[in-house]
């Protein structure tokens, strides 16, 4: 009888991978929450997530990969302009006043390629946010701040590894985003 070892499977998410100045720019943010304490999300682990896999087996992979392929959908500009904070898991995040309809689309073709592999989708509304600082015990509600204007072109699939000196991410695939029409 075959049974799938822990090496056998990667604990995966799809996310927004923001590139460098994007991420320089978030730096900046992270930075300035410094008031709130917490630990800071190191500046090459920013990312918004779109769907979270958790650990996931290599024939699971491939299909969504295949699915993920599949995708025909646009471009969008993701306008963040609020920091929030959750009680519970603690952490400070930022946040869109908006939530685009590219981007909703993106979530739910992802959470159906999800189901049609036998995962179970997160049946929690999507609240799209970058995760900026962990450990934070008391934190703004909805502060605004100048917005950062995010081109959102492309997304990824990401392998998160827990190391003992903390959290590493890698990009594994990415995918384009069709340029919007009238863009
Ligand atoms: P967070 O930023 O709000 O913590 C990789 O762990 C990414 O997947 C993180 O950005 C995390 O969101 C998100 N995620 C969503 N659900 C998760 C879960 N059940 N366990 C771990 N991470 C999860």
């Amino acid at each position: 009888m075959s049974s799938i070892s822990p090496s056998d499977t990667q604990r995966l998410f799809f996310a927004l991978w923001p590139h460098d100045d994007m991420r320089q720019q978030l730096a900046a943010v992270v930075k300035a929450g410094e008031r709130w304490g917490g630990r800071a999300v190191a500046t090459e682990n920013l990312h918004m997530t779109l769907v979270f896999l958790g650990s996931i087996t290599q024939a699971q992979r491939a299909f969504l990969e295949q699915q993920a392929e599949r995708l025909t959908l646009s471009s969008f500009t993701l306008w963040l302009d609020h920091l929030g904070h959750w009680p519970k898991p603690q952490v400070l995040w930022l946040g869109v006043p908006e939530v685009p309809r590219p981007l909703l689309d993106l979530v739910e073709a992802l959470n159906r390629a999800v189901a049609d592999c036998g995962l179970r989708p997160d049946d929690r509304p999507y609240a799209p946010h970058l995760t900026l600082r962990r450990k934070v015990a008391k934190g703004p509600r909805n502060e605004s701040i100048a917005p950062l204007e995010w081109s959102v072109h492309d997304f990824a699939l990401v392998e998160s590894n827990t190391l003992s000196s903390g959290v590493e991410y890698r990009v594994l695939r990415t995918w384009p985003l069709q340029q919007a029409s009238g863009a």
